[in-house]
């Protein structure tokens, strides 16, 4: 079964829509030679730049995606966006349950479930973010936490509802703090994540979901990331907007899944 590895852009609360047209237009131009069948790679500017990137991107190899979404289809929720807004602008992936919306905005794994359920249902990608935060790392809670976030975020969803979804190991120890999990961390909490995959819903479909690396991802630690078995792409924050950044770790992945063969 082959995954194909997936490199997504972050942009969390930064770019102007103006920036946000200017910058996704550099990235196309940069990155047109990608084949999209070997290489997925989505960006995830801010809710307000999504129309207007959406234009930009609309003929290209490059998808769309969301940082978050209410798990309504509509309602009185004032400040909100809904599946149907996103679905509509051409959005394939929402980032779900980022360590940001979990620490700051107080999501839960409840929470987190029903986004899932509504993104699922609407046939967009969730890019599930699961990890442990240094505390819980250096008190040996991190497969604790693994299993918490997936048993709990994934609860009644069947294999049949799953075909589209993303996992994302971010350890908050590692974001934003340029201290990278080495391959072999990361490599190890991906495989314990894989495993519990495998318990919920057998080998088949657990070798078909990809779980990407987050955190501190740069051009310089993509290659030795990505040549993990597990490790199927990455999430990637504040490299994500800087073209260049961006653009290298795009290439370097492309460079080592053309010599990877990723069927089992
Ligand atoms: P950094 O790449 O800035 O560490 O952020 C990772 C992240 O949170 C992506 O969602």
């Amino acid at each position: 079964m082959k995954r194909i590895p997936l490199i997504a852009g972050n942009w969390k609360m930064y770019k102007t829509t103006t920036e946000a047209i200017e910058f996704a237009s550099a990235i196309k131009r940069n990155l047109y030679q990608i084949n999209p069948e070997l290489l997925e790679i989505v960006i995830c500017p801010a809710f307000t730049a999504l129309s207007d990137v959406s234009e930009v991107i609309c003929d290209s190899n490059i998808k769309l995606g969301a940082q978050d979404v209410h798990w309504e289809r509509e309602g009185a929720f004032t400040g909100e966006v809904s599946i149907l807004m996103l679905k509509d602008l051409n959005c394939k992936y929402v980032i779900v349950g980022h360590s940001e919306r979990r620490t700051y905005f107080k999501e839960t794994n409840e929470i987190i479930n029903k986004k899932l359920k509504v993104v699922l249902k609407e046939g967009l990608s969730p890019i599930l973010c699961v990890g442990e935060n240094l505390e819980e790392r250096e008190n040996n809670m991190t497969f604790k936490v693994l299993d918490d976030h997936i048993y709990n975020g994934l609860k009644d969803i069947s294999s049949l509802e799953l075909v589209n979804l993303v996992i994302a190991y971010e350890p908050v120890w590692a974001i934003g703090t340029g201290k990278t999990a080495t391959p072999q961390i990361a490599q190890e909490a991906q495989g314990y994540i894989r495993n519990l995959l495998n318990n919920l819903y057998g080998e088949s479909i657990s070798q078909q979901i990809r779980i990407l690396y987050g955190g501190s991802v740069k051009p310089d630690n993509i290659r030795e990331l990505i040549k993990q078995p597990d490790i199927d792409g990455a999430l990637v924050g504040g490299a994500s907007l800087i073209l260049d950044s961006f653009v290298n770790i795009v290439k370097y992945s492309y460079d080592e899944v053309k010599n990877i063969c990723m069927d089992y």
